[in-house]
């Protein structure tokens, strides 16, 4: 499903190059549910955003879904992500000027679908938002708003659904039935799943964890040494192994 080979991410900072991300090999299966842990500045959000084509690799292959990313011009990397991605950002992301229908119904439009109304409001009855559907972002909750970014990454029914930190900006109770949406489409759906946390429940969560540090895979020895918190430190120790209750199919 995703295939990174030796890559790297090296830009241009205000003092030099900056190696953001080294020497990256993973693979990916379809139906994976796989959680990137790591401190902060280590490179999980530039690598969510590496396996979703929305930044290239300055060195090494991107496959998905059998496709050299690399190979790819803007066009067709933006018509790629249109038909198999679906982001969540820790904060949001919602179009302020839209409501909440609209912004689930943008890329069925973008995707020139039928029923796209119908559709995007169906998805907000799923996530419980059906009521809301004509509310701006700025009418709604942090746990709304969240609850409206899954259901926009979700309508297309992406063959994988990246996220960064999608209960990070939530309280316990909304980052749990955020979490509980995101696994349900992998349970429903069999999208893969690509979750940056900080939250060790989050990660404990997903079939299996890899912990970056400074821009490199850290192995799972050291990873366990390391992490923060006892999930995350669990399931980070069993990197390719562990797997998690209610994680992966
Ligand atoms: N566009 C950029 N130009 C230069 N440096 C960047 C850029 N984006 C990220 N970085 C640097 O790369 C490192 C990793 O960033 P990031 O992927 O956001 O980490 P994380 O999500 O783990 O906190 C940081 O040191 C950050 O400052
Ligand atoms: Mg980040």
């Amino acid at each position: 499903m995703i295939s990174l080979n030796d890559v790297s991410l090296h830009l241009a900072g205000n003092a030099g190059l900056v190696e953001v991300l080294n020497d990256i090999s993973l693979d990916v299966e379809a139906g994976e549910t796989l959680g990137l842990v790591g401190p902060s500045g280590s490179g999980k959000s530039s690598l969510l955003m590496l396996l979703g084509g929305l930044e290239r690799a300055t060195a090494g292959a991107v496959r998905v879904l059998g496709q050299d990313l690399g190979a790819m011009n803007e066009d067709a990397l933006a018509r790629f992500r249109r038909r198999h991605v679906g982001v969540v950002f820790q904060s949001f992301h919602l179009i302020p000027t839209m409501t909440a229908l609209e912004n689930v119904r943008t890329p069925l439009e973008l995707a020139g679908a039928s029923d796209t109304a119908a559709r995007a409001r169906d998805e907000l009855d799923a996530v419980g938002l059906g009521a809301r559907a004509g509310h701006y972002p700025s009418q709604l909750s942090g746990g709304e708003q969240q609850r409206v970014a899954v259901a926009r990454a979700g309508v297309m029914r992406p063959d994988i659904l990246l996220a960064d930190e999608p209960t990070g900006n939530l309280d316990g109770t909304n980052g749990r039935v955020i979490m509980d949406m995101l696994f349900d489409l992998n349970r429903r759906h069999g999208t893969t799943l690509v979750l940056v946390t900080h939250d060790g429940v989050l990660a404990a969560r997903c079939r299996r964890t890899i912990a970056l540090r400074d821009g490199r895979i850290c192995p799972p020895d050291k990873a366990a040494a390391g992490a923060a918190t006892g999930a995350a430190t669990r399931s980070a120790a069993g990197a390719a192994a562990t797997t998690g209750p209610g994680g992966g199919r």
